[in-house]
């Protein structure tokens, strides 16, 4: 047998078909998985930057625009009324999902960016002042940063940094450490989209909580890889988007206490968000139309609708199950290997891979997986302070998803092996 046969035998005593998860049938409906990159068969390892999409969104979202489209909210006519209903729908769907108390406490934004960009313009200008702390922790994306600073440069808050070991692991005694009398938000990630680390986000809450904390979470990378129940976890708001829960782009969710919500002022202004407008005053509506401005993102929404449907059937914690074993493989497969220096090895973790190879530019390194038919993103991976924290410019990330296998990965070990003996 060759290396690679050899590999892909090895990959196939991994290979878990469990009841209700037969991946080979899953990559069936994405159209995407069936095309071939430099000659190779697609790998795609960047779900973590944007997943791929099945048939069933592809197929909403032009059933939609083909029968159904009109505006939402607006009309008095059949297809405005039907088409509305759909659109309500889906933020019940979402509620549902993540298992809010209401779907009122389900806001549509763009994106995780744009959810809190308006968490730090409403709640952050209303009850933040100079000297407050908001804490963050050494692994956020940019998101999770620049939103704080902006107001931190407006209103003179204190960004406080939550630090994590060399594994990847949040450093609890010191995040309690942070939470002192100026602290007055938390705002964390719930799982590194670098180290894929997944921190215990009940405790985090708990911990804010027993000092009168409130606690956003950016649950961007969590909740497409387990089920996440934002009463469970207790958090104030949670975040995410639709294009990395195999969903369409420009659609995200803001979820909110409905206390919270009731409380903060609008974000941006016209379109759902008014009550009554006159030259003199304009009153606002309630939660969660009051944070929602202009016409919305209404195909995008039946595509989220629809992707939140196709991943509810085959079951999150059949998800999280295969992507377990995907990750056990994975590591110990880069482990072997002596040139790989590996970021994140927090025993909580999804299946997300940021590595480098000694003496190997990450470019280099990305390239030829490219190459390979292997589709990784490399860089700083939008977590430019976590990079110098690691003490590296950037990594080569493999971010995996549900449709994919451990064959795919002795893919990529083979194509890592290449690349050392091309460049190493
Ligand atoms: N946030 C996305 C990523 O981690 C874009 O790649």
């Amino acid at each position: 047998m060759t290396d690679l046969a050899q590999d892909l035998a090895r990959a196939a005593k991994h290979h878990n078909l469990e009841a209700g998860f037969d991946v080979e049938r899953i990559r069936q409906d994405f159209p995407i998985l069936s095309r071939e990159v430099h000659g190779k068969p697609l790998v795609y390892f960047d779900s973590g930057a944007s997943a791929q999409k099945p048939r069933a969104v592809i197929d909403a979202m032009v059933e939609v625009m083909e029968n159904e489209y009109t505006n939402v909210h607006r009309g008095a006519h059949y297809l405005s009324q039907t088409l509305t209903d759909r659109y309500e729908g889906v933020r019940e769907t979402i509620a549902r999902f993540i298992n809010a108390g209401s779907e009122n406490e389900i806001v549509i934004t763009r994106n995780t960016t744009e959810a809190i960009n308006l968490v730090a313009a409403t709640y952050g200008r209303k009850f933040l002042s100079k000297g407050d702390g908001v804490v963050i922790s050494d692994m956020e994306h940019h998101a999770n940063i620049v939103p704080w600073q902006m107001l931190r440069d407006e209103i003179g808050i204190e960004l406080k940094i939550a630090p994590i070991d060399d594994r990847g692991v949040l450093d609890l005694d010191a995040y309690g450490d942070l939470l002192d009398q100026n602290t007055k938000l938390v705002a964390m990630t719930h799982c590194s989209n670098v180290l894929g680390t997944v921190v215990p986000a009940a405790e985090i809450v708990r911990m804010a909580h027993d000092r009168g904390i409130p606690v956003l979470l950016d649950g961007s990378q969590a909740v497409v890889h387990s089920k996440v129940d934002v009463q469970a976890l207790d958090a104030d708001f949670y975040v995410f988007t639709g294009h990395k829960l195999y969903g369409p782009t420009a659609i995200g969710v803001l979820y909110g206490k409905a206390e919270l919500l009731a409380q903060m002022p609008p974000y941006q202004g016209c379109g759902d968000m008014i009550a009554t407008v006159t030259y003199d005053k304009t009153t606002y509506a309630e939660p969660p139309y009051r944070f929602e401005a202009g016409t919305p993102p209404i195909i995008e929404a039946i595509g989220l609708g629809a992707a939140i449907d196709y991943v509810s059937a085959i079951g999150m914690d059949a998800i999280q199950t295969h992507e377990s074993a995907l990750l056990a493989y994975g590591m110990e497969r880069l482990g072997e290997m002596p040139d790989i220096k590996l970021f994140g090895t927090a025993p909580e973790k999804a299946a997300i891979f940021s590595f480098i190879q000694e003496g190997i530019h990450p470019f280099d390194t990305a390239a030829t997986l490219d190459r390979a038919g292997v589709a990784t993103r490399v860089g700083q991976h939008c977590a430019e302070p976590l990079m110098a924290r690691l003490g590296v410019d950037g990594t080569v990330r493999a971010s995996l998803a549900m449709y994919n296998t451990t064959a795919e990965i002795a893919v990529m070990i083979a194509a890592l092996e290449r690349a050392r003996a091309l460049f190493g």
